[in-house]
């Protein structure tokens, strides 16, 4: 059967997996693309790697308004392609203690906007009718390529990404590609089935060139209802935006590369004070 027939008689998300993915707050659909797919954008995000001159930043990390710095690098980068290093990859003169293409903890958040191959995949017809059957009209917040190194891969604590990305009608929806193979060695996702259906436990507020954590709720979450998401490359992990979800430390000598959307409805009201601030949404 050629693959576009199958493609119609089966639809991108059928209404029990919909109704999954509002139950459990998180859906995971395997073989969602290609071998090929995932490895043409890692090569070019190790491409972009490749590219990015450390030097360029260096003195932003390591002069004495280090922190200061730090924030608005990452602040701005909501229209631009940065990149940020693992915890400990540089030393106090910001020079890296690895080499540059295993410092990079990830890049974002406009990868879709201003680099074609990001924006073709982005916007690959398989992913445009996923985000149409999730949100009406929908756009993309933010775009983000995440390394999870070997050996120095962090952890991600336990959160919502609404705490991020606060929208005011319905929570954004996070779409996590694995590039590669996310398995429990290199720290793949761990949801907690059900979660989404508490509320939002904090916020991270803009105030000019800085930010706040508001806290709304500081109980912690219940690790042991997490559950884990491995997963094969190909796949893409459905989040909506109250679902508690975490990574752990990769140890292993392989690394875990996926790359995230973050979309909602063009209706939908993105809050002002995020930390993210953009000129434009666009669609797919
Ligand atoms: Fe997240």
């Amino acid at each position: 059967m050629h693959s576009e027939l199958r493609e119609n008689t089966h639809p991108i998300l059928n209404d029990l997996q919909h109704q999954q993915f509002k139950q459990d707050g998180f859906l995971v659909l395997k073989d969602f693309l290609s071998k090929e797919n995932c490895e043409s954008l890692k090569e070019e995000a190790l491409q972009l790697i490749d590219e990015f001159n450390p030097e360029k930043i260096k003195t932003m990390f390591s002069t004495k308004n280090q922190v200061h710095r730090n924030k608005k690098y990452f602040l701005d980068s909501g229209e631009d392609i940065r990149f940020f290093f693992e915890e400990n990859a540089l030393d106090a003169e910001g020079n890296l203690t690895v080499e540059k293409n295993l410092a990079i903890n990830k890049f974002g958040h406009a990868l879709h906007d201003l680099n074609a191959i990001f924006s073709c995949f982005s916007r690959q017809e398989k992913i445009a009718k996923l985000s149409n059957k999730l949100a009406s009209d929908p756009v993309i917040i933010q775009s983000m390529y995440i390394c999870k190194q070997p050996r120095i891969g962090g952890e991600v604590n336990c959160h919502q990404d609404a705490t991020y990305l606060f929208a005011e009608k319905e929570p954004v929806i996070g779409l996590w590609f694995a590039i590669e193979d996310a398995t429990l060695e290199n720290g793949c996702l761990w949801a907690i089935p059900g979660g989404h259906k508490e509320k939002l436990k904090s916020r991270m507020i803009r105030e000019e060139d800085t930010t706040r954590l508001e806290i709304y709720d500081d109980a912690p979450w219940d690790l042991n209802k997490m559950i884990p998401l491995e997963v094969p490359q190909g796949s893409v992990i459905l989040l909506d935006g109250l679902a508690p979800h975490m990574s752990k430390e990769n140890k292993s000598p392989r690394s875990r590369h996926a790359y995230t959307l973050h979309i909602m409805s063009r209706n939908n009201k993105f809050a002002e004070n995020n930390w993210l601030r953009k000129q434009n949404y666009t669609g797919f």
